[in-house]
């Protein structure tokens, strides 16, 4: 899973999984982008596999992924998602079938949220400009509320019983906050806010509360302050410059990043990667948002989001430039107003894809002008 050499060109290779509603549409943007700027960059190639894993799979097969899927898929370098959900399955069913089947096994357990107001975008906040938001959300991926702990008795008696079981070991808190606290150490402002619930929840996230202070000792150079989630979401609001990386659980991060996505001004700009920190196994990048089949087929998803997963998965994958000229390319073009309706413009996905490939090719000619 090393990126392999052919001649002196990097090569990654990614597995592209587009899967349900708006999936394909961001996805094919996504791989449109990828091919630019590896192609613009000219040190590094991309080769792309398809894998139709999807609801679609599901319903005639009775399988999101076939038997020996996983093993076909560790051999990539990267993961490329879209986003599973369909009107006509239930929802546990398809992110169980095949998000958390691919991030629980990969033990991709670092799941990471940068969000930003990026230029050109308004957020709801009256006074927020680009700037005053610029927030990394590290959420536990791979046990916590999701474990998938838990159970129906009596099923559709009066006496029914459900339990949904949240897990939390200390190996995997301490991981991941070791994780979140390098992740505050390597951005300008070294500032991390540890989020739990543990006046209401007094077992494991106190026990979180008492990791968090642990950790915190081998971090002398990061500022660290606690809150409780419920009051975490006033802060985010009111004292968005207050916050710098945030560290939660995995069902309290999912919450809050969807929030911190749309004061940002949309839930369909904000990226995610799922990280297995060891590299033992792919990473997984996905934009942040669901399936959207609401908007489906319509050509007007807004692919920001997946133009921004794709520059982490570049950096992920070591390449730091590319990363940060996508980004770059990606918001110039949302300065310069060429926005889909969630943003409040009328440019489809193919005008901003088309728009960000054009500033690509315009700002590699650029560079290697000014290196001549
Ligand atoms: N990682 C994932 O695969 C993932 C994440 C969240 C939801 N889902 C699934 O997606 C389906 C729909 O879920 P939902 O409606 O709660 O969330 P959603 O993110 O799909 O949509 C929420 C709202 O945001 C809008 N939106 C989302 N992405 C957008 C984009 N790129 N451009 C413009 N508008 C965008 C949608 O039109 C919708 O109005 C469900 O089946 C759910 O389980 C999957």
């Amino acid at each position: 899973m090393s990126p392999t050499t052919v001649s002196d060109r990097r090569t990654h290779d990614i597995a592209c999984m587009p899967a349900d509603g708006i999936g394909p549409e961001v996805i094919s943007a996504g791989v449109e982008v990828l091919k630019a700027i590896a192609s613009a960059d000219g040190t590094f190639d991309l080769t792309f596999e398809d894998y139709d894993w999807s609801s679609e799979t599901y319903k005639k097969t009775g399988k999101y992924i076939p038997d020996g899927g996983l093993e076909r898929l560790k051999k990539h370098d990267a993961i490329f998602f879209g986003a599973v959900g369909a009107p006509d399955v239930p929802d546990h069913i398809s992110l169980w079938g095949l998000r958390l089947a691919i991030c629980q096994p990969f033990q991709q357990y670092a799941n990471v949220r940068p969000t930003k107001i990026l230029r050109g975008t308004q957020s709801p906040l009256r006074n927020a400009r680009p700037g005053d938001l610029d927030w990394v959300v590290v959420r536990e991926n791979s046990e916590g509320e999701y474990a998938g702990q838990g159970g129906r008795s009596h099923r559709g008696m009066p006496w029914e019983v459900s339990t949904e079981v949240s897990i939390f070991t200390r190996h995997a808190v301490e991981r991941l906050i070791r994780f979140a606290f390098e992740t505050a150490q390597s951005r300008p402002r070294k500032h991390l806010t540890v989020v739990t619930k543990s006046n209401a929840q007094r077992n494991g996230m106190v026990m979180w509360d008492e990791v968090a202070a642990e950790v915190a000792k081998d971090f002398s150079d990061v500022t660290v302050d606690k809150m409780l989630v419920d009051a975490m979401t006033c802060r985010m609001v009111l004292q968005p410059k207050s916050l710098d990386t945030i560290v939660a659980t995995n069902l309290h991060a999912d919450i809050l990043s969807d929030l911190a996505a749309a004061l940002a001004g949309s839930i369909g700009i904000a990226p995610t990667s799922n990280l297995d920190p060891t590299r033992q196994n792919p990473s997984m990048f996905e934009p942040i948002h669901g399936s959207a089949f609401d908007i489906a087929g319509k050509g007007v998803a807004n692919p920001v989001g997946t133009f921004w997963t794709a520059a982490e998965m570049l950096r992920w994958l070591g390449e730091k430039n590319a990363a940060d000229v996508l980004l770059e390319c990606t918001e110039k073009v949302c300065e310069s107003g060429t926005v889909t309706a969630d943003l409040g413009g009328s440019a489809k996905t193919a005008d901003v894809t088309r728009a960000v490939c054009e500033e690509i090719r315009k700002a590699y000619a650029v560079s290697t002008k000014s290196e001549s």
